[in-house]
């Protein structure tokens, strides 16, 4: 990504491909960061912004000017830490119907040995396969990449360059959503100034920071409970294998409180972040809490309940989520030994007590997952409500090949092999081992 830092004076000094940013345009929050990739290490973190969004409904863009600001307000916080500019930024997305599909691909090999030419004409036929669903669906591609490579039905080749071979295929996981929502974040990105680097699923970049590679080896989902949509990706062989959002999410149990006990929006966020948890305690029917009045003019000032009935009202609408969250996981084909681990991450893993009545509505093990894999990552980003923000950074600084991307050499380009689809995609397995 080309930025410039700022230098006393007003100087520019332009630094290429060492510096990326990410904006993860929330339901509640609109969060930038902008970190240096280290060869040697995890990328540092180098300044983060967070500005209260108004502007998104259940993770889609619904006032444009409110969103423009929020993003362009965030950015400026984070550009002003890091010292630096940013031209472009990777953008994660929870609305817009999300989904995945799994497609293939083979090409004739005619018996001789797999060349770097052969894994070229793969790519692109991949690539002409996605952009044909693309074009029968209507939705949009945010990522497709090649996962598996198939060698005359032995799968699971990394490398199938210098193989001898009948066909080749290769198993692309395409992940898409609903294109007029990705037109809008878009263009909210892009009316604040800044380049789109890509789109890429909430859930997708939330796993890149909280999941350990066993884990999406061995099969886990997760669980990303944001304000307004709550986002599901289930793992594994080491691959994204489904993707799902529900719309529903932890601004819920805010609308709930405030309608249950008639108190401000804002006083109900204070009420479930304070006081509010997922799980009962003997204490809750003695420890009281205040419920300030919606209008203070109307009646009586601050009325007292127990705070069994504030984590009644909480459990009332997890029972909800969660039986829409195990409906998807058991939609996504998430069941059997590999079935049994839930990672929960997102801004509603915050709600105290949470991972215990998600293990007993799901009948699951469920852990928190915090991001993890960037260094100087500051406190307020460190929770479980960082973790998409983290997960786009760290797939910028290991980027995947991506079908929507490639394009064909000019012809008569000679072999050169650094530029092909293939050999860029060795030298990323390359910098990851
Ligand atoms: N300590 C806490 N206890 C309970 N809920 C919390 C806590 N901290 C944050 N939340 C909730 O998490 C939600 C925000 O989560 P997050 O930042 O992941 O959402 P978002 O990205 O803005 O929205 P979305 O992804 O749905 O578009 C809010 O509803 C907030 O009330
Ligand atoms: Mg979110």
């Amino acid at each position: 990504m080309a930025v410039a830092a700022m230098a006393p004076g007003g100087l520019l000094r332009a630094r290429a491909q060492e510096v990326v940013a990410a904006l993860d345009v929330g339901t509640s929050k609109v969060a930038a960061l902008i970190a240096a990739l280290e060869p040697d290490g995890p990328p540092q973190v180098l300044g983060c912004g967070v500005r209260a969004s108004a502007g998104l409904r259940r993770g889609l863009v619904a006032d444009m000017a409110r969103t423009e600001e929020a993003i362009r307000a965030a950015m400026m916080q984070a550009e002003r830490a890091a010292g630096i500019e940013v031209e472009s930024v990777l953008v994660s997305v929870s609305g817009a119907g999300l989904g995945s599909e799994v497609t293939s691909v083979t090409i004739d090999i005619a018996g001789h040995r797999i060349t770097e030419a052969d894994m070229e004409r793969l790519l692109l036929a991949g690539r002409e396969e996605v952009e044909a669903r693309v074009r029968a669906t209507g939705r949009t591609a945010l990522h497709a990449e090649p996962a598996l490579y198939v060698v005359d039905g032995l799968d699971g080749v990394a490398d199938p360059v210098g193989f001898h071979a009948r066909q080749l295929a290769v198993d692309i996981h395409v992940v898409s959503a609903d294109t007029p929502p990705c037109r809008n974040l878009d263009l909210a990105v892009r009316n604040a100034h800044l380049d789109v680097d890509g789109i890429v699923a909430g859930p997708v970049a939330a796993s890149a920071a909280v999941l350990a590679p066993e884990e999406a080896e061995l099969g886990v989902a997760v669980v990303e409970i944001g304000a307004g949509v709550t986002g599901i990706a289930v793992h594994g062989g080491g691959v994204l294998a489904g993707l799902a959002s529900v719309p529903m999410g932890a601004g819920d149990i805010t609308a709930d409180i405030a309608r249950a006990f008639a108190t401000p929006r804002a006083a109900a966020e204070k009420l479930k972040t304070l006081h509010g948890a997922a799980t009962a305690a003997p204490r809750d029917n003695h420890d009281l809490v205040d419920i300030p009045p919606i209008d203070p003019d109307d009646g009586p000032e601050v009325r007292r309940v127990p705070k069994a009935e504030l984590v009644a009202v909480i459990r009332t609408r997890l029972d909800l989520l969660f039986r829409e969250v195990d409906d998807q996981l058991a939609a996504l084909g998430f069941r059997g030994p590999a079935g049994r681990q839930v990672v929960l991450t997102g801004g509603g893993a915050e709600l105290r007590g949470i991972a215990e009545f998600a293990a007993s509505a799901l009948g699951r093990s469920v852990r928190i997952g915090r991001p993890r894999g960037l260094a100087g990552l500051p406190e307020a980003q460190s929770g479980p409500a960082g973790a998409t923000l983290a997960g786009l950074v760290l797939r910028a600084a290991r980027p995947a090949i991506d079908l929507g991307r490639i394009r064909p050499r000019p012809r008569g380009t000679v072999g050169a092999p650094a530029g092909t689809a293939w050999s860029r995609l060795v030298e990323i397995l390359k910098r990851q081992f």
